[in-house]
């Protein structure tokens, strides 16, 4: 009923080497039986890998320390960075959140129109929450997944489940099983393999525990969805990093992330002009193969314009936003895959949904944009 495969390479940090299980289960037809076999190794302190509409997760009872930490230890994560709480429905919420009113009443609006779905809200945490799952911080992430076999688990689980994305820290987060088993073979216990993530991208993070409801990570709800149901809210710019010596408010913004082994520069400014820049650019490389990551249409462009043997993907097509955040980690892991050491990738509009994509490309970048 489960299958095993071979370990991925690369160099990941030294961990506790554990026999990983590959369990596969069609998301449109739960096999509740292999749920049951992957719940109760959450029960048991276990690591679990599982399918989310936004990345896949790498989960453990969050009311387990010592499983919590063994989170941390998996993917060679900071012990600064706090990690998300997961719920199965409004059941579990009371266990995570201290349930100060006004934090309540904009998680109980908010969740009516987003919930479940890709936006974290972070909330007062109750004391009853390990320490080491917030890293310190009084407050908490909380999430209920639309995907159902998260669902399913967390509720056969009978707890909520904590879970970082299942990728080494600082990779490109992972939309598939396939880049889980990349990372994490070997390092946990579980793998459910459950299909590709709808979203793509990781949730949106909005912070209302302060007078404004702010956004700390861009994702598929955007501002303006909050903003329609809270009435306001705020983006700061997620260009901008903390100055030094100032904490972030979200401490997995501050460090370089997403990261292909590829080196990653961004093109902005006028289509043409972009265009134009990154065939040039594909000309003066010294060394090493060229990717470039373009949207539908700009193919023929490259293979016109650009030097023989450029590697170019498309992220996926303009007008509809999903598709460029459903591809995006695939794309740079495609990229590695190829070959490829240096990725010339153009912008695209960072309005709404495009906000998510390019803060992660940005970031994939180390920050490096050159406008055209
Ligand atoms: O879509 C997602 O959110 C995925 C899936 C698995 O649910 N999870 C995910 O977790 O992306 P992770 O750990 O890779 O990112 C969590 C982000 C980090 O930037 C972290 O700093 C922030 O959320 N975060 C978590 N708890 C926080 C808190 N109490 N205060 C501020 N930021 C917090
Ligand atoms: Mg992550």
């Amino acid at each position: 009923m489960f299958k095993e495969t071979k370990p991925a390479g690369g160099q990941a940090p030294q961990t506790k080497r554990r026999n990983t299980v590959i369990v596969e289960i069609d998301p449109e037809n739960i096999d509740y039986e292999k749920l049951a076999f992957c719940a109760e190794v959450v029960k048991q302190g276990g690591l679990v890998c599982f399918p989310t509409e936004t990345v896949y997760g790498l989960g453990a009872n969050a009311f387990d320390p010592a499983a919590v930490d063994a989170i941390f230890e998996a993917k060679g994560r900071p012990h600064d960075n706090p990690l998300i709480v997961h719920i199965d429905g409004y059941g579990m919420l009371d266990l995570v959140a201290a349930g100060n009113p006004d934090e309540m009443d904009k998680l109980e609006r908010l969740g009516n129109k987003f919930w479940p779905g890709p936006l974290t809200v972070i909330v007062t945490r109750d004391s009853a929450v390990p320490d080491s799952v917030s890293c310190g911080l009084p407050s908490v992430g909380i999430r209920m997944p639309e995907s159902l076999i998260a669902r399913e688990l967390i509720r056969l689980a009978g707890v909520p489940i904590a879970a970082p994305s299942a990728n080494l820290s600082g990779r490109p987060s992972p939309s598939t099983a396939r880049h889980v088993i990349q990372d994490l073979f070997g390092r946990v216990d579980v793998i459910i393999s459950g299909g590709d993530a709808r979203v793509g991208v990781e949730s949106t993070v909005l912070d209302v525990t302060g007078p404004v409801p702010t956004i700390l990570r861009p994702g598929a709800v955007t501002l303006a969805d909050v903003e329609s149901v809270l009435g306001s809210g705020d983006l700061p710019d997620w260009r901008i990093p903390a100055a030094e010596g100032e904490k972030p408010k979200s401490p997995g913004m501050k460090y370089t992330h997403y990261s292909p082994d590829a080196d990653v520069t961004v093109f902005d400014g006028d289509r043409a002009a972009v265009r134009n820049r990154i065939a040039r650019e594909t000309f003066s490389l010294k060394e090493g193969k060229c990717g470039v990551l373009t949207t539908d249409g700009g193919e023929s462009f490259y293979k016109e314009n650009a030097r023989e043997g450029t590697v170019v993907l498309s992220l996926g097509n303009r007008d509809d936003m999903l598709s460029l955040t459903h591809n995006l980690f695939s794309r740079l892991r495609e990229f590695d895959a190829l070959g490829v050491t240096a990725v010339f990738a153009e912008a695209v509009p960072a309005t709404g949904i495009g906000n998510a994509v390019m803060n992660r490309l940005y970031r994939a970048a180390g920050g490096k944009v050159i406008n055209c």
